[in-house]
């Protein structure tokens, strides 16, 4: 047990948290990705992935080295829910409580009594307020398929996905008109689940492996984000309104992954329950995540990367060529370069020419990416006409990005207000110059 504690403690998430993730200064991204595309990751993780907790409460409290640093000098959560596989190999798993299929349930729900709240049961339908952001309960937290740790810019893209599944029940209706209530519904969820599925695929990956800049954020930074979380969030979005938030995060630039650039107000916290209440307990996020990591058994950056086949780093070296990062990283974990903890890994590694994400995060990724849309018969064998319905099938084909989703909702907005080719990239930035050179015969950038 003693071996245990030292391990989840070692280095002290804390140090790892104010030593190298803290935000100095804030690192954007450039023109390559906004604000709607932090969010769309948010969005794809609440679709897929949720650790279930159990009630044991633990308490991390911050060591005398870096406590005046600590916006928390100790803060409280409950631990992960451990299971008993049943597998002789890997004795201990932890539970999902979101399904992890690209099922669309950010905004349908993870089970049939959340799914039965956001549905309307007319047409197919599901809830929508009338200013087309999402409708609120009596305590003012959204009804959507998932609201744990919701923001605005989240809950917008909640809104936006609801619209479309209410558009393609006209369209399905207009054309079925036999189609009832229950046919409309999940016809219409297969094939909003599908437009999520591709936009992910081959509008938001494309923009993340643009091999010009570096990947862009998986966290926010926006300047004032503290007011757009949770019920006061919901509050400020109904003012500001769904076409105004959507052009403003559209040219906002999103933080850069890289260390030093975590958002300090993440480190003080207030975190919700799977219902979308607010917890008492505020948390450090940055400090949490080395945390989670550690409880949940991923391995550390070297271990990772031999599970992935691919070399381990024995020196600081290896890892980056930055003289300062070597220096911070030999302060927090010594010369124990086994020690590392994957999270800080990817944010220091230094990126192969050409690649615009670290190598590791790019070997996890595609694995994982393609194994979610192969292993789903709805994107493989079910992916026709008798399963989506030849009008259902033609929607899916015929939208290509986010875009063409904005397009529909907002007929004005791209045309006024979008320079870029993708609405994930920063909107005054340049359109992608044409190339006619087919894809598989272009030289490696
Ligand atoms: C306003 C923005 C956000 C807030 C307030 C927020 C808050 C939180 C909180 C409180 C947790 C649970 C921490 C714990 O107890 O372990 C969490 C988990 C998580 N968040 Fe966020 N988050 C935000 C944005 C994002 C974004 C942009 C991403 C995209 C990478 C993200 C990815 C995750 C992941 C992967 C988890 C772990 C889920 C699991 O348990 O499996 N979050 N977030």
């Amino acid at each position: 047990m003693y071996v245990a504690i030292v391990k989840l403690l070692e280095p002290h998430p804390s140090v790892v948290a104010t030593k190298l993730l803290e935000r100095r200064k804030i690192i954007d991204c450039g023109k390559q990705f906004n604000m709607i595309a932090c969010s769309w990751l948010q969005f794809m993780i609440h679709d897929w992935i949720d650790h279930m907790e159990d009630t044991h409460q633990v308490e991390i409290v911050a060591p005398k080295e870096v406590a005046g640093q600590c916006p928390l000098k100790s803060f409280k959560f409950l631990r992960s829910k451990e299971i008993s596989t049943g597998s002789l190999q890997t004795k201990i798993g932890f539970v999902n409580s979101r399904t992890p299929w690209w099922d669309g349930s950010v905004i349908y729900g993870n089970n049939e009594a959340g799914m039965g709240k956001v549905r309307v049961y007319k047409d197919g339908k599901l809830k929508i307020s009338s200013d087309g952001l999402l409708e609120h309960d009596e305590k003012g937290i959204p009804i959507s398929g998932d609201v744990r740790n919701c923001w605005a810019g989240f809950s917008l893209l909640q809104a936006l996905f609801v619209k479309e599944h209410n558009l393609v029940c006209d369209m399905l209706k207009e054309n079925y008109p036999d189609f009832d209530d229950e046919k409309l519904y999940q016809l219409s969820r297969l094939v909003t689940s599908a437009v999520i599925a591709k936009i992910h695929t081959i509008d938001w990956t494309v923009e993340l492996l643009r091999t010009d800049t570096l990947l862009a954020a998986m966290r926010i930074n926006w300047v004032n984000m503290k007011d757009l979380i949770g019920k006061e969030g919901e509050k400020r979005l109904s003012k500001i309104g769904m076409d105004k938030m959507l052009v403003s995060m559209g040219y906002q630039a999103c933080g850069a992954v890289t260390l030093w650039n975590y958002p300090s107000w993440m480190r003080d916290l207030v975190a919700h329950d799977i219902d979308g209440d607010e917890r008492p307990d505020r948390v450090d996020m940055a400090s949490l995540e080395i945390y989670r990591d550690r409880e949940r058994k991923v391995p550390r950056y070297n271990e990772f990367r031999r599970n992935l086949l691919m070399i381990p780093i024995s020196k600081w070296e290896d890892l980056t060529d930055d003289e300062e990062v070597i220096d911070a990283l030999y302060e927090v974990y010594g010369d124990d370069v086994e020690k590392l903890d994957l999270l800080v890994g990817i944010h220091a590694e230094k990126k192969i020419k050409g690649f615009a994400i670290s190598e590791t995060a790019f070997f996890i990724f595609v694995l994982i990416a393609s194994r979610r849309l192969e292993a789903d018969r709805f994107f493989t064998t079910n992916f026709n006409s008798q399963t989506y319905t030849e009008e259902g099938l033609q929607w899916v084909n015929r939208t290509e990005c986010l875009k063409d989703v904005i397009d529909r909702h907002f007929p004005e907005m791209s045309r006024n207000y979008m320079r870029c080719s993708s609405a994930f990239s920063v909107w005054d930035s340049d359109p992608n110059a044409p190339n006619y050179v087919p894809l598989y015969m272009r030289p490696a950038s």
